[in-house]
């Protein structure tokens, strides 16, 4: 026998290898996804294979205990000093000496997946663009006189394929320190280039090198920037963090901002500035929370809307205020971290930046495109992603439409009168009685309701500070579920409701929520104020939705997809009560988190999801919600709660509104008129 049959599981791939064939080269034959940074040189231990013995009549084979060769002393000197599972072989060293089927273990695999943790997280193929590669280097030679760069780059064509391989002049001028102190032997950090752009050389380091590779996928928003902390080998997240935007000082919401650039000359590099310091602090923050230096962040994923874009890469955003929307540059972006002024980072780090779908429909959208997938849905499904612009996408596996809506920064509890960012203190649950109209409430960092044993307790630390935006939609619905609010969005009256709870304030009502004055606390009321803001926010997002679906040729959505840190805080029927969003049976409106978030994640660990969302970006189509002559009136049957002319039949097989009236104007019997439909 000269040749043997060799099986991968789980991939199920075969072929035949002449007797002595290493393991390693077996698989690189065949395509099987077998790590290595060393090259097969028994250093790096990332080849690890567990052989199996015996009758495989699936396969048809029947492995005897020579089908490799004999356990050898590289592997007995790793096994002594790093320690190798019972029965693992390294496979640069095992050699094919019989039939065998050799099972490739989830941690030896580059294009392992990364599994979810929980509904909201997405599995991920590692496809990650930055891979240690340990090298031995030709010495120099005064006959045939040449570059170290030169020879490395010989040496990683030779020994890795990689071809056209640049360094920026930092890092030539490490070369030959490192180069000669490894004895010409060097791992090197090798992003392998987008499109177009040659493979780069990230780091450097003498010898072999195990370290760790990081990378940062940034949700940069208008109001905060997140960032998980990846490590790029197995896509593990070791840190999260978020913090403030600082631009807010310059603007709450987007166009805001770009009004101040207009107003302002200069206000553009003012906020550039403060977008990059912040992106910087929190780079080194949550490398500090891992423990990490930052240096060691090779990459960094950024995902944003069009106006935070503009203004993250310096560009003037006053094109978007106005139509037609025109975006400098809509594409994907591979910048170096340096010019975006990211000086914590590693400093041949790279950042790549995710298309636009068009001027009002950012790459944080795209990466809800990449997380969510609605061109694979077999089913019309809608994703909302709220925030103080919201952006939506309709559609299923035959075409997928985006928009964005204003619909402001209510929802974060901005513009409401007890409002406050969800923060602990603040109230985030709301329950008011159908019958004695008293409410009960939850604050953030706790779990017990306020008329539950141990709330003071817990209060007293966080104390009752507000109202965030999930609370004051559950507020607002609530109301209306117990009627005190009517559709057009009037509170009534003491009188009208028979709750003192109700207080007048100008022409207009109160509903005191909580009142902590005597206390010296703050007395958190619900002003009419707040609701026709929330009306307003609500009434944009719907209209945007009804839009969509318009184009579409749809009056329903078979399922509904909350997505953004303040979707997943909230209640789907508060939501539909209020006509946020449309009807839908309620266990057909899900939260997908910040599903902004998990496709910078997506981005960070895989360069094929950059290319997919590459393509599936050209072929999302954009409404343009702003100059839709059918936005205004669909925004004005929204304001209603929930809607003025559509149907909510699946909210009413499960919440009956009360009929009342408020409308001062209207006789003022209404009030009294609670009949239940
Ligand atoms: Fe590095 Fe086998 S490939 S130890």
């Amino acid at each position: 026998m000269t040749d043997a049959l060799v099986i991968f599981t789980p991939s199920g791939k075969r072929g035949r290898f002449a007797l002595g064939t290493p393991v390693l080269t077996a698989a690189r034959q065949l395509g099987v996804d077998l790590d290595s940074v060393c090259g097969g040189r028994g250093i790096c231990s990332k080849c690890q294979i567990t052989p199996g013995y015996g009758e495989f009549s699936k396969h048809g084979v029947t492995v005897s205990d020579g089908a490799l060769s004999e356990w050898n002393s590289v592997e007995e000197r790793y096994k002594s000093i790093r320690g190798l599972t019972e029965g693992r072989r390294l496979g640069c060293q095992a050699k094919v000496m019989g039939d065998v089927v050799i099972d490739v273990p989830p941690e030896s695999q580059v294009h392992k997946q990364v599994i979810r943790k929980s509904a909201t997280q997405r599995d991920i193929v590692m496809d990650p663009a930055t891979r240690l590669l340990y090298v031995e280097v030709a010495e120099p030679d005064m006959h045939e006189p040449s570059g170290d760069f030169e020879r490395l780059a010989t040496a990683l064509r030779d020994q890795w394929q990689v071809n056209g391989i640049t360094a920026d002049l930092a890092l030539m001028r490490r070369l030959q320190p490192s180069l000669r102190k490894g004895d010409w032997k060097v791992t090197v950090a090798v992003h392998r280039g987008n499109h177009d752009a040659a493979p780069r050389i990230l780091d450097i380091w003498p010898g072999f090198h195990d370290g760790g590779l990081y990378g940062l996928a940034i949700d940069l928003g208008s109001t905060t920037i997140a960032a998980h902390l990846c490590d790029l080998r197995d896509g593990a997240v070791l840190a999260s963090a978020g913090l403030m935007n600082p631009q807010i000082r310059f603007g709450e919401d987007l166009m805001s901002r770009v009004s101040y650039v207009m107003m302002n000359p200069g206000g553009d590099v003012e906020m550039t500035c403060a977008v990059r310091g912040a992106i910087n602090a929190l780079a080194i923050s949550i490398a500090a929370e891992a423990n990490i230096a930052p240096t060691a962040i090779y990459e960094a994923v950024i995902v944003c809307n069009p106006v935070m874009h503009h203004l993250l890469l310096g560009i003037d955003p006053v094109e978007l205020g106005q139509a037609p929307f025109a975006l400098a540059l809509s594409g994907s972006l591979s910048l170096d971290a340096r010019e975006l002024d990211m000086g914590a980072v590693n400093p041949s780090a790279r950042v790549y930046i995710l298309p636009c779908i068009a001027g009002h429909v950012g790459a944080d959208c795209a990466a809800v495109a990449l997380s969510e997938e609605p061109g694979k849905s077999k089913d019309m499904v809608l994703i909302v992603d709220v925030g103080t612009n919201a952006e939506l996408l309709l559609g299923n596996e035959t075409r997928v439409l985006a928009c964005s809506s204003p619909t402001g920064p209510a929802f974060e509890g901005a513009q409401i009168s007890s409002g406050q960012r969800a923060a602990p203190g603040a109230i985030e649950r709301v329950e008011i009685d159908v019958v004695t109209k008293e409410p009960r409430f939850r604050v953030i960092g706790s779990d017990i309701w306020s008329n539950e044993a141990g709330f003071d307790a817990v209060t007293a630390i966080t104390g009752i500070t507000g109202i965030c935006g999930s609370g004051i939609i559950e507020a607002v619905a609530e109301m209306r579920m117990a009627g005190l609010v009517d559709a057009k969005g009037l509170i009534g009256s003491a009188e009208q409701t028979g709750t003192a709870r109700l207080i007048p304030e100008g022409r207009t009502h109160s509903y005191v929520l909580h009142d902590g004055s005597a206390a010296g606390g703050p007395k958190i009321m619900v002003t009419q104020g707040d609701i026709r803001a929330i009306q307003l926010a609500k009434s944009a997002l719907y209209a945007g939705a009804r839009l969509l679906m318009d184009a579409i040729g749809i009056d329903t959505v078979d399922r509904v997809v909350l997505a953004g840190a303040f979707g997943a805080h909230i209640s789907p029927k508060h939501a539909m009560v209020l006509g946020m969003i449309p009807d839908a049976p309620l266990d057909k409106v899900t939260s997908a988190g910040n599903a902004a978030g998990t496709g910078a994640r997506i981005a960070l660990c895989s360069v094929a999801a950059r290319n997919a969302i590459e393509a599936t970006v050209g072929e999302i189509h954009k409404v343009e919600t702003a100059i839709e002559p059918k936005f205004q009136e669909h925004f004005v049957n929204a304001n209603a709660i929930p809607h003025a002319t559509d149907p909510f039949p699946e909210l009413a097989k499960i919440v009956t509104l009360p009929h009342v009236s408020f409308n001062t104007g209207g006789g003022g019997d209404g009030g009294r008129r609670r009949k239940r439909d």
